[in-house]
């Protein structure tokens, strides 16, 4: 058909082959042609974070990032992060365990940047996760317990046990 592409994406380890517009985002394929909508819509301008997956383990905002773009690389959405049902990522649990999800509109693109900033460092300190989630917006739990949840689980995933307190 006309203005329609070809594109083989692979999402969470799962190969998609498509035919899109040259001009449709990730996030709008993710969420629309893959019914993955774990990626939230907010912005759509790069502001908000919502729309964060990793692309070979670095966090984009995919409503920026055209769908032909991500051929022949890794995507990872929140919905790929999990071993299964019952094992959550360490991060996931952190956040589910310490209150840094309320609405839950901000957490699949913020668990998903913490992953890749962990990957660089494993052992941070408060002020670099703050930095580290800055251009992620949350309306609800004022950043306390997300910055405590993604020090817990980098202690937890570092071995030390998860021994973050107020
Ligand atoms: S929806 Fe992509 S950054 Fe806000
Ligand atoms: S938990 Fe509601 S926006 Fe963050």
């Amino acid at each position: 058909m006309k203005h329609l592409l070809p594109v083989s994406l692979r999402v969470n380890g799962e190969p998609y082959d498509l035919l899109i517009p040259p001009w449709r985002t990730l996030l709008e394929v993710l969420r629309e042609n893959l019914s993955l909508t774990g990626a939230k819509r907010s912005c759509q301008e790069g502001q908000c974070g919502t729309c964060t997956v990793l692309i070979d383990r670095k966090p984009i905002n995919s409503c920026l990032y055209l769908a032909v773009e991500a051929q022949d690389k890794e995507i990872l959405t929140i919905e790929g992060l999990a071993r299964s049902a019952e094992v959550l990522h360490p991060l996931q649990r952190a956040f589910a365990e310490r209150g840094a999800i309320q609405c839950g509109f901000c957490t699949p693109g913020l668990i998903l940047a913490a992953k890749a900033f962990l990957e660089e460092n494993p052992n941070p300190s408060e002020d670099e996760i703050r930095r580290a989630v800055v251009g992620h917006l949350c309306r609800c739990t004022g950043y306390f317990q997300i910055i405590e949840a993604i020090l817990a689980a980098a202690r937890e995933m570092a071995g030390k046990g998860a021994q973050v307190g107020h």
